[in-house]
């Protein structure tokens, strides 16, 4: 990630992505999925499922009541920077390799369309109103505008420089953009010029409210408001540091904005008074979204956990999948080999009623040849090795991690590096996944 974070001028991000580097490895005891810092983050309509990308280079895809993964998405060479849960029910992901990728059905071992359309990385998708299109933002200084039925590609440039957000007006016929070029750009699809709105400061953020109002994130800490058709109306001095990240409530009546320094503040949009800032473990945050119905607030930061909080009252709910920790470990006595087996839970269940989830059950793993759980989507190059898994392969694959134990793997990126955590981890699974 170190070049493309280079390109992107916001010495704020670069120092998020230090912080991101040099954070110790906290982790065993805590339940993740990702092994890396979460990015992005994309709420669907139904509010049931969300979708998060990360530097580990992979998206999950998360089912928000059950608080469990279900499917690892893998194609993108680098970091995951954006991601969209699409009004048909599929997924756009965009990555650093300059990559569009959309995941259309259930099959999610690969994507249903991989195309290179930036020279530099994608750092904001969104879907236009009727699902027909997606905007894909790109540090290359352009936009482009793809559509799901294959039609062919189409670019708008103008900006000087990194493209942080984009979004469509709320008829879908007006491109928004917002660059580190300190405009915004309202784009007519139809060809017309653009109406460009210079504003005081870089822009790192976008969000479109409910009835069409624009807010733009500076770095200077203000969040800058403006109608529909591109008038200013309102600045929110938000934050000291840059705003990285902000998001409408679905009535349109507060903003959450996130910064690199400090919680989140969440801000009344007409009066531009603060209500409350949320606290709590996870911060600072690159990434946030309120679910459809208003009642949380997700956030996705550098502790790679997807964390949900009250809207109303900003307390700190816990990470999305230890929602139900009776679930996960029903009736399980198993001491450090549970609390280390948290970070697997939400994608491995290990009792024989528990199925599937982003990755296979691991009921039966220990004497189970690699990549032959039934009905799983294995990706090809993990089956592909030759390796039976016992308690010591298994310590193994987490001693090095699955990029290095089992190259081509989908299984995000991590390791227990105690070697007694290792050993109570293995135990753990041996007892619990017996037949
Ligand atoms: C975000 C989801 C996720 C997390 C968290 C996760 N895994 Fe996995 N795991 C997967 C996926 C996906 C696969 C299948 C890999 C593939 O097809 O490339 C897998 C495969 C495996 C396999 C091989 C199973 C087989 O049938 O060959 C083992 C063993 C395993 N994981 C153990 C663990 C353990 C132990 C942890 C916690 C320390 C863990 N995993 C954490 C997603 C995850």
């Amino acid at each position: 990630m170190g070049s493309s974070l280079r390109a992107f001028c916001s010495p704020v991000l670069l120092a998020l992505a230090f912080l991101a580097a040099v954070a110790p490895l906290r982790a065993q005891g805590e339940l993740r999925g990702h092994g890396g810092p979460v990015r992005a983050l994309s709420i669907a309509a139904d509010g049931r499922q969300a979708i998060t990308g990360s530097f580990d280079s992979s998206a999950i895809v998360w089912e928000l009541e059950r608080g469990v993964a279900r499917a690892v998405l893998r194609a993108h060479a680098g970091s995951i920077n954006a991601v969209l849960a699409l009004p048909d029910g599929g997924f756009a992901t965009g990555g650093e390799d300059g990559r569009l990728a959309l995941w259309r059905g259930d099959d999610f071992t690969r994507p249903r369309s991989f195309e290179p359309v930036h020279a530099a990385p994608i750092v904001a998708l969104a879907a236009s109103p009727d699902g027909a299109l997606i905007a894909s933002a790109s540090w290359d200084s352009t936009l482009a505008v793809h559509t799901l039925a294959g039609a062919p590609l189409r670019r708008f440039e103008g900006h000087q420089g990194n493209v942080n957000g984009v979004a469509f007006s709320r008829d879908g016929r007006l491109l928004v953009s917002a660059g580190y070029d300190a405009t915004l750009r309202l784009t007519p699809l139809n060809g017309l010029s653009p109406r460009v709105v210079k504003l005081p400061s870089p822009l790192n953020a976008l969000a479109i409210g409910p009835s069409g109002e624009i807010a733009a994130g500076g770095s200077d800490g203000s969040v800058f408001l403006l109608t529909e058709a591109g008038e200013v109306w309102s600045r929110i001095e938000a934050s000291e540091a840059p705003v990285i990240a902000l998001a409408f409530s679905p009535d349109g009546a507060r903003l959450a904005v996130a910064s690199p320094r400090g919680g989140i503040g969440v801000f009344e949009a007409a009066s531009g008074k603060p209500v409350f800032t949320l606290n709590g473990p996870g911060l600072p945050v690159w990434t946030l979204g309120f679910t459809p119905d208003g009642r949380e607030i997700l956030t996705g930061g550098s502790d790679r956990l997807l964390r949900r909080w009250d809207a109303r009252t900003g307390d700190h709910l816990g990470p999305t999948a230890m929602e139900r920790p009776a679930d996960l470990l029903a009736g399980r006595e198993g001491g450090r080999g549970a609390e280390v087996f948290r970070a697997c839970a939400a994608c491995h269940t290990l009792g024989a009623e528990g199925g599937n989830r982003a990755g296979p059950t691991l009921h039966g793993v220990i004497g189970r040849r690699i990549g032959t759980a039934p009905a799983y989507a294995y990706s090809p190059g993990f089956s592909a090795h030759d390796i039976t898994w016992t308690k010591e392969t298994i310590a193994r694959l987490f001693e090095l991690g699955p990029a290095a134990y089992t190259p081509g793997t989908k299984m995000p990126e991590q390791r227990v590096t105690s070697p007694e955590d290792r050993a109570a981890l293995v135990d753990f699974i041996e007892a619990e996944s017996r037949p």
